[in-house]
């Protein structure tokens, strides 16, 4: 599996920790950034870059870490194909991963610390889709944006 990541200037702790993560797990990622020291920048010049090199599969996941989250799953989920979970709960992580085949996690650096954040990202990353069921519902998404996006 190769993974994205990004943050922007409100999530790079928690960026840190999920490559220290993924080093650990030997899992291949780019760091798409932000730079350390680059200041206050803007989440969806980071979101946006993550979100297509995932929908025009270059890599297979992406993760986006800002203050909240929200503004990363927001941006992510404009993107067609991307299904991105914001999670600050394991059980969520592990939901997300079994019924709805997210390809992008999202978590807030303001909202979790790097603790809980490792082992989100842990089961989001080595959880797998139990498709069945799931898969039609996952479906019906793709058929609306064939549709209407
Ligand atoms: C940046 O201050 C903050 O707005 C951003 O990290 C994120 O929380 C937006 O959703």
């Amino acid at each position: 599996m190769k993974v994205a990541i990004a943050s922007d200037h409100g999530g790079t702790n928690i960026r840190e920790e999920i490559k220290q993560l993924m080093d650990e797990l030997k899992i291949e990622y780019i760091d798409m950034g932000c730079e350390c020291g680059s200041g206050s920048v803007d989440y969806p010049d980071y979101a946006f870059p993550v979100a297509n090199m995932v929908a025009n599969g270059e890599v297979d996941r992406g993760i986006l870490i800002c203050g909240t989250g929200i503004g990363m799953s927001i941006s992510a989920n404009k993107v067609k194909g991307i299904r991105c979970a914001l999670a600050h709960d394991t059980f969520s992580a592990k939901a997300t991963r079994e019924h709805n085949d997210t390809n992008v996690l999202a978590m807030g650096e303001r909202v979790i610390g790097p603790g809980l954040a490792r082992e989100i990202a842990h089961i989001w990353l080595t959880t797998e889709f139990t498709a069945g069921r799931h898969a039609v519902r996952i479906g019906k998404i793709a058929d609306y944006e064939e549709k209407h996006l």
